[in-house]
């Protein structure tokens, strides 16, 4: 069968994949409603396009953090990405790489930060979880500056992990032949089979629940990469990124994997925009399934978008290939998108090209 868009990997994935592996790659916490949230936010937000505008030529390029990327879609970290391929992260690295677009490598990959290096030129980020013992994140930080990655995404929406009840009830255990590569030699590589979700149990002896503001700034001072601070979602804490002195917000509810309940993320994006006033870039990533729903977060303040399991599972299915079209056909949807929208660059893409269900219906959207 012809794969004709990125949800359709979700289907073979489902197939091929062990029943533990694809449970714990699809599914949100709790009662799943901010992960059809995620999906289903994006529906109720319709375009403005505008006509007779030259669009025979249109340009995806646009930069993050100074870097020149392909298009505004990056790749999102999620750990152990060999239990859906082989070649997992490496595999992932290289698609990215291809595409001209940036991968942000999961703290808790099957693949090391050196090996992902090991793979070729490209622009990575390196996402981190604090543990308890700052030695090992000031020697991980070390080493993805070593291996030439360009800025830290630090994941702050997970202090305990979020009930995702599919992995307690098939006791989640990485499996034995893999382990998080990040941490080999730390002794802090395997995830156990325990009577609960083994991630769980993990997240909990390792991960500093204590994280704080204090510590974005400590960040600052063991490492001269920008940090982006993945997991903000209302405008208190937009301001407070600022005032931390990270260089950029994501806009993440970690997949509705972390708190059930809190809005999509195409809902919160808004807020977020407003609160920087444009003193950091703002990304999202949570749904994001269609070159239409990277444009709606562009018109909404967005700087760009990652996504997490349409690369999974595309990667579940044909490895590096999969993954290349994943990325190719979300290029060529926002293409598309902006040339019947009439916008030939990622500039011309403004607020008055969408209208959302908090706009006014009675007063005329603003140009
Ligand atoms: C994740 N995510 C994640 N985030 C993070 O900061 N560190 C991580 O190790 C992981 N691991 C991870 C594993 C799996 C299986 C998933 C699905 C997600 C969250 C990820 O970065 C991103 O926020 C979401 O995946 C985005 O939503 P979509 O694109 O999956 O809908």
């Amino acid at each position: 069968m012809e794969i004709t868009n990125v949800m359709e990997y979700e289907t073979i994935a489902r197939e091929k994949l062990p029943k533990m592996v694809y449970d714990y790659y699809a599914s949100g916490a709790e009662d799943q409603w901010t992960l059809q949230e995620n999906r289903n936010a994006f529906s109720r937000i319709l375009f403005r396009p505008r006509i007779l505008i030259d669009v025979s030529s249109i340009d995806t390029t646009t930069t993050t953090l100074g870097f020149k990327v392909s298009m505004p879609i990056m790749i999102a970290p999620t750990a152990m990405q060999k239990m859906a391929h082989p070649e997992g992260e490496l595999a992932t690295a290289r698609a990215a790489s291809a595409a001209g677009t940036i991968m942000t490598l999961s703290s808790w990959g099957t693949s090391s930060v050196e090996e992902i290096a090991s793979t070729g030129p490209g622009i990575r980020f390196f996402q981190l979880y604090v543990c308890k013992d700052r030695n090992v994140v000031i020697q991980l930080v070390k080493r993805a500056e070593r291996a030439g990655f360009k800025a830290i995404v630090l994941t702050v929406d997970t202090p305990r992990l979020g009930r995702r009840e599919a992995d307690i009830k098939n006791r989640f255990a990485l499996p034995s032949n893999l382990t998080l590569k990040n941490f080999e030699g730390l002794d802090l590589g395997k995830i156990d089979r325990t009577n609960d979700s083994g991630l769980a149990s993990y997240v909990a002896d390792q991960v500093d629940q204590s994280l704080s503001w204090k510590d974005v700034k400590w960040l600052q001072t063991i490492t001269r990469l920008p940090i982006l601070v993945k997991g903000v979602i209302t405008a208190e804490d937009a301001r407070l990124v600022v005032q931390a002195g990270a260089a950029g917000v994501i806009v993440s509810n970690h997949g509705a994997r972390q708190l059930d309940y809190v809005p999509a993320t195409i809902m919160s994006l808004e807020e977020v925009v407003k609160a920087v006033q444009g003193k950091v870039p703002v990304f999202l990533d949570g749904g994001v399934r269609r070159g239409t729903d990277v444009f709606k977060a562009l018109a909404l303040g967005a700087s760009g978008v990652f996504i997490g399991r349409p690369v999974l599972f595309s990667l579940a299915a044909d490895g590096e290939a999969g993954v290349r079209k994943v990325l190719q056909m979300l290029h060529d949807e926002l293409e598309l998108t902006m040339a019947l929208s009439g916008c030939r660059s990622i500039k011309e893409i403004t607020r008055a090209h969408v209208v959302t269900p908090w706009d006014n219906p009675h007063v005329a959207p603003r140009l």
